[in-house]
């Protein structure tokens, strides 16, 4: 399975079919088309059967379920109901008396290289004693605790700690500001807070303790009575008597023993907050049974991961890719997986590659993002490029978060895979859990830039907007028509919200919509190789990805349009970026007169920084420009499509015979 040379170089055409290389078939756990296939028929044959079994044979249960699927209310769905287990248990206590035991379960590189390595069994200690300092402050099953931590071991053992005892975790990104922490505590009445005095990222020391205070001071924080500190740095914090605690006080004569509290497979297990097109953000909520069963059982299907493996996903723990494939799937596999605190980019762009090589990695994911930094930081500077690096302990090597176009996929293959691993390209989203759409190493051809086939049970569907599915090559609508283990149980305290967003009446209400856009290939291109192959084309409704992170576009208006003193009006809207995959665009109209030249500029960077203290840094606008109204019909609405096209650059061809005021488009167009 060489690659042409000739055709890498030239301008891609997706036309390309890499079969499953040879070697990582005959070992792989799924293996072989007719083995996918199999497993396919086994899902139509009898749909529950084939979950009951993968649930029995993935899970440990302290109470065998007897029902396994219940529709009785969609859509909101139940498995394994009346089955008792517990998560915690399911990656620490399951491994105990098992070679696994003693196996390295963390290897975790800190910001400045240190090293350090946890056993399985050193792990275990470590969740039970956090375990207990919980329980000793008060922390029961089902109360909410917020964890707001950098990427370290600490942060892994605080979510274990909580499922360990049926308490509810909903993690917040470190890189969101006080307000948005403060809208997750107090949406979810925490009764706790995780956190760090600071966090290191990139040789920087960064606040979080502060930023905690912030968001509790702010009011109707009542809930909170605990703020646990991990002291990751020397230097102090403020800490808050009776309230706070830190982490060697809390853990102090507490026991290294705590048995793991059985709850039933739908207990939730955690919330994590997420941006959808209208609104605050919505807490997504997950089962114990069923998304344990999905992150460990699409570990050793995705991955296909093998006892000696050393696992590595470059994820941060407050986006569900972290929660997924750093917290759960990888120790209820067993695997020894990094943990990584740092940036790609520090001390330079080679850090990914030098710890690949450093930790004999061998099977690694990452984002689009980092990929497109890391070619462009290596195109610059020949010392950071992967060639400087042994990859060869790689096996596979993964991409997740949002589209990857092909020219980053062939690098990736070629620079980082050296053409022998493959590119799982995953699709699936918080709400999904776990991997929806992606490739088997040892089953399926690829096609740079497609996500390929559903995995086994997954029943995925492109249609048009009345629900009927679309022929193969006609774009349409993602949608999943039957639920499945880890899907979404509800949107936090907003159930109708749940249902309106993802179940719309014109689908019956029984359906999952995705939200993204996506074709099926027709297979004319490739011969037939591709037939039934999807691609994701991007979101259909008002969220944005940048850089893989999920924001909507009213969150970034509502942001700025809290700037009263400053601000009238903001719409955002999403443009293409080489880089970040999409770049936010906001079209300001101010209460004073349209800015112009220097002070255009000025303010400008002033509504950066305000966006980045009321969401966080990832919420900046790159484009920003002013206008003396924005554009809209008779009736008031914003034309968004305009906006669309003036942030690419294009020229205007829609109909505008209703504006009012056309002027206004040359005012925006004018780029700062
Ligand atoms: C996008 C991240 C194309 C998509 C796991 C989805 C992707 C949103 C891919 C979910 C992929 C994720 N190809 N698009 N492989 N993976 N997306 O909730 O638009 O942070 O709806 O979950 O990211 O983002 P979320």
């Amino acid at each position: 399975m060489s690659v042409q040379p000739s055709t890498v170089e030239s301008v891609l055409i997706e036309n390309r079919v890499f079969p499953p290389n040879e070697a990582l078939v005959r070992q792989a756990n799924i293996s072989g088309m007719a083995a996918y296939q199999a497993l396919w028929k086994e899902a139509k044959n009898d749909y529950p059967a084939f979950w009951a079994r993968l649930a029995r044979e993935n899970l440990v249960w302290t109470k065998p379920f007897t029902r396994t699927l219940d529709e009785s209310n969609a859509p909101f769905f139940k498995w394994f109901e009346d089955g008792e287990l517990n998560a915690s248990a399911n990656c620490l206590d399951k491994h105990m008396g098992t070679p696994v035991e003693n196996k390295t379960a963390i290897i975790f590189e800190a910001d400045d290289g240190a090293v350090t390595k946890v056993t399985y069994k050193e792990l275990l200690a470590r969740v039970s004693q956090f375990a207990n300092a919980l329980k000793a402050r008060g922390v029961k099953k089902g109360d909410r605790v917020v964890i707001y931590m950098p990427m370290t071991v600490e942060g892994v053992v605080a979510m274990q700690a909580c499922a360990r005892i049926g308490a509810i975790h909903s993690v917040v990104f470190g890189g969101f500001s006080a307000k948005s922490l403060h809208e997750r505590i107090v949406d979810a009445a925490a009764v706790a807070v995780i956190t760090a005095n600071y966090q290191l990222r990139g040789g920087k020391e960064l606040p979080l303790k502060a930023i905690v205070d912030e968001a509790i001071e702010t009011g109707g924080c009542e809930s909170v009575k605990t703020v646990f500190v991990y002291q990751r740095t020397a230097t102090t914090c403020n800490m808050v008597g009776g309230r706070d605690i830190t982490f060697a006080e809390a853990l102090a004569g507490q026991s290294t023993d705590c048995p793991p509290v059985p709850v039933s497979a739908e207990h939730p297990l955690f919330i994590l907050y997420t941006s959808g097109s209208t609104g605050k953000p919505k807490g997504v909520q997950h089962s114990t049974g069923g998304y344990l069963m999905w992150s460990k059982l699409t570990m050793d299907w995705t991955f296909d991961i093998k006892p000696d493996d050393v696992f590595w996903c470059t994820a941060d723990i407050g986006w569900v890719t972290g929660h997924s494939y750093i917290t759960y799937g990888p120790l209820a596999a067993g695997v020894t997986e990094i943990v990584f605190e740092g940036v790609p980019t520090y001390p330079d762009a080679g850090r990914f590659w030098q710890m690949i090589e450093r930790h004999k990695c061998s099977v690694f994911y990452t984002a689009p993002t980092a990929i497109r930094s890391l070619i462009k930081a290596s195109e610059a500077d020949a010392k950071v490029h992967p060639a400087r690096s042994d990859l060869s302990s790689l096996r596979i090597i993964g991409s997740v978060g949002e589209p990857i176009n092909p020219e980053a996929w062939m690098w990736y293959y070629r620079n980082v895979g050296g053409e022998r691993c493959p590119i799982v390209d995953t699709w699936w989203q918080t709400e999904t859990g776990g991997h929806m759409i992606n490739p088997l190493p040892g089953v399926t051809p690829l096609v740079p830039g497609s996500c390929t086939l559903p995995l086994p049970g997954i029943m995925t569907e492109v249609v048009d907007e009345t629900g009927q599915t679309v022929p193969q090559g006609a774009g349409g609508m993602l949608v999943v028509t039957k639920p499945w283990p880890s899907m979404i149980r509800t949107i936090w305290n907003d159930p109708e919200r749940y249902k309106k967003a993802y179940f719309p009446e014109e689908f019956g209400g029984k359906i999952y919509l995705a939200g993204d856009g996506a074709v099926r290939s027709n297979g004319e291109a490739t011969k037939g190789a591709d037939r039934g192959y999807f691609r994701i084309t991007g979101r259909i409704d008002d969220v944005l990805n940048v850089s893989g992170h999920r924001l909507g576009t009213m969150e970034v208006e509502s942001a700025l349009v809290a700037k009263t003193d400053l601000v009238a009006e903001a719409a955002v809207v999403a443009r293409p970026d080489d880089l970040t995959g999409e770049a936010i665009c906001a079209f300001v109209v101010l209460k004073r007169a349209r800015p112009t030249g220097d002070e255009a500029t000025k303010i400008a960077a002033e509504l950066r920084n305000w966006v980045a203290k009321e969401i966080g840094p990832i919420a900046k606008p790159k484009d920003i420009s002013f206008g003396d109204n924005l554009p809209k019909t008779r009736s008031g609405k914003i034309m968004r499509r305009l906006l669309r096209s003036i942030a690419k650059g294009e020229a205007i061809t829609q109909d505008i015979s209703t504006l009012e005021n056309p002027q206004i488009l040359e005012q925006f167009a004018q780029k700062l």
